[in-house]
């Protein structure tokens, strides 16, 4: 980070940030609290907490430690992930891992005995807080898998709005202030955020590859890796909700296009992505993008509306090739997982809601009391 001398000149200071967390279902939302994170220092370190742990404060997480820590790895902002991270932030680990202040989303985090895991790190005024993304969180998510409806889709495959508010209302069981679901709107801006907004090098060796990338998950990062790693420049085709609906049937894709395209540019190894690439690998996309190698997993893939083979062309040109991720995870299997997982996800949840209700109404009754604002801030930021 630049600082100003009292000479005037400038200088290079690191200035480590630490930052903690569960990461179950690593979405879009965390990354966008890393990128925040990052940009509040120069070094972001993320505490990932064990299974024990979290298991301990909020109920069995549902996915592994190991696919956890690979899924923070692989977010483009995390510069080191500490492994077994404790659930309550001590000042000792900030030290033992050289970090000035921890950052968490504004939102609330309790221990098991309702005790704020933050409190040590913010009486030591070493706490800073980023902004959650809205309409983005597990609830929502769980809520798109159980009721198969489309209305999560792009506007264009849109189903009848009863079955949106049918959506809503099964969120709406969400009622604190901080993580109540809403719909997630993507601008521009967030897209801009998330882009490396790096063009590719003339001597950069480009590879493309297309899928639907739906609940991004370990088996697309090991993908995308190996992917990666047959060029120096990876862009990613992704398919439009009515192209991946058409593929996979019922109601996927559970995130829709906008939600994808954050979920892959989050990636460290992407370059850049394709908001709504076509089935087909035609010649002018490779020509337009000067591919030189289009990459796809050991995974099936379906003929073309057409009936036509959408690899036959880079096949003909001899640059196609299918390589093996090494991991079997399908989005079926988080679909399933999460569904098995469900009674025990809606128990952890309404237990976090009605937390944060509890916590908002002190801080609302607090307001009302025309306590001095420093007060009510303190208050209102207890988690
Ligand atoms: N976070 C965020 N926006 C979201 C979800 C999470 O900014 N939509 C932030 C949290 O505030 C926290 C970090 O990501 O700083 C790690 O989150 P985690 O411990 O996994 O928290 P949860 O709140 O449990 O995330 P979720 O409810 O989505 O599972
Ligand atoms: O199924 P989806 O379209 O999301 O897959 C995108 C790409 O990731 C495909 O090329 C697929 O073969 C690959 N993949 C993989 N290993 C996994 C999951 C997906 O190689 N476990």
């Amino acid at each position: 980070m630049s600082i100003s001398n009292t000479n005037g000149t400038k200088s290079e200071q690191e200035v480590r940030v630490w930052m903690d967390g569960c990461y179950d279902m690593v979405h879009f939302g965390h990354a966008n609290a890393c990128r925040q994170a990052k940009q509040m220092g120069t070094y972001l370190v993320v505490g990932v907490h064990s299974d024990a742990e979290i298991t301990k404060h909020k109920g069995p997480p549902v996915f592994s430690e190991q696919e956890r820590y690979k899924m923070v790895r692989a977010i483009k902002w995390v510069d080191e992930v500490v492994e077994d991270a404790p659930y309550v932030t001590a000042l000792e680990t900030l030290e033992k891992y050289n970090c000035q202040f921890c950052v968490h989303g504004d939102d609330i985090t309790v221990t098991a005995d309702g005790v704020d895991t933050y409190h040590i790190v913010k009486a030591a005024g070493r706490y800073r807080e980023c902004k959650r993304t809205q309409g983005v969180s597990t609830t929502d998510l769980v809520g798109r898998m159980l009721l198969v409806t489309k209305s999560h889709h792009e506007p264009d495959d849109m189903l009848p709005d009863r079955e949106n508010t049918l959506r809503m209302s099964l969120c709406k069981e969400s009622v604190s202030p901080w993580t109540g679901a809403s719909q997630f709107l993507a601008t521009t801006n967030k897209i801009i955020q998330f882009s490396n907004g790096r063009e590719p090098e003339p001597t950069d060796k480009v590879v493309y590859t297309a899928g639907a990338f739906d609940l991004f998950h370990v088996g697309h990062v090991d993908f995308l890796e190996k992917a990666k790693a047959c060029g120096d420049y990876l862009i990613v085709g992704l398919h439009s909700d009515r192209l991946v609906n058409r593929y996979k049937g019922s109601n996927h894709p559970i995130m829709n296009l906008h939600e994808r395209v954050l979920s892959v540019l989050a990636c460290r190894y992407v370059d850049e992505v394709v908001i709504g690439a076509p089935y087909s690998v035609t010649m002018e996309l490779i020509n337009h993008f000067k591919v030189s190698r289009v990459i796809h997993g050991r995974t099936t893939y379906d003929s073309d509306i057409d009936g036509q083979n959408p690899y036959e062309v880079p096949q003909a040109l001899k640059i196609f090739e299918q390589i093996d991720s090494g991991n079997p995870m399908s989005t079926q299997d988080i679909i399933t997982r999460i569904i098995d997982n469900r009674l025990e996800y809606e128990k952890r949840n309404k237990k976090k809601e009605a937390k944060e209700a509890a916590a908002y109404a002190t801080f609302q009754k607090l307001k009302a009391e025309n306590l001095n604002e420093s007060t009510a801030v303190n208050v209102g930021q207890q988690k």
